[in-house]
């Protein structure tokens, strides 16, 4: 079946089975492929994307779900103000390891930001606790946060 979905602002055709998990549309049909493939059952958050500015696992949204929401991926969210501050203190304090998780970190980091922000410790670990990152590089998330957020990062 033919779905139109609007990802980062443009209309976008799938010809594919209305169960298809959003992050396969993504990757395989349109090749977008910034939202990662982890665990596939919600658990990881590396496919975070974007659903009308909330963070949602796209390996859990079948396709036929997303009707006229509008989706952001890591590819557009630098074009909003938040997006764009959270990707320069993610590159000003070198945050990535491997890389392979950050797609979903950002996208949480910037939909928590967005919602509050001047957020507190606890409210970055409540935000954050479903991005994880085998490299353990959650501290330096914690500091980016920090930075895009304009607040003082403790040593
Ligand atoms: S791949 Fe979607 S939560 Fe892990
Ligand atoms: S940077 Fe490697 S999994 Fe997070």
């Amino acid at each position: 079946m033919a779905f139109t979905i609007n990802v980062n602002g443009k209309a976008q055709q799938a010809d594919v089975d209305g169960d298809t998990p959003l992050l396969w549309v993504l990757r395989d049909t349109l090749g977008i492929v910034g939202p990662k493939y982890g665990c596939g059952v919600g658990v990881c958050g590396a496919c975070t994307v974007h659903v009308n500015g909330q963070p949602m696992r796209s390996c859990q949204m079948p396709v036929e779900s997303v009707g006229a929401s509008k989706i952001t991926t890591i590819e557009g969210i630098g074009a909003g103000a938040v997006g764009k501050r959270v990707q320069a203190a993610w590159s000003e304090l070198d945050v990535a390891q491997c890389g392979y998780c950050q797609p979903g970190q950002i996208m949480s980091a910037t939909a928590l930001l967005t919602k509050t922000p001047k957020p507190t410790d606890a409210d970055i670990d409540a935000a954050m606790s479903g991005n994880i990152c085998r490299c353990a590089t959650y501290t330096r998330i914690r500091a980016a946060i920090k930075r895009a957020s304009g607040q003082k990062i403790e040593a």
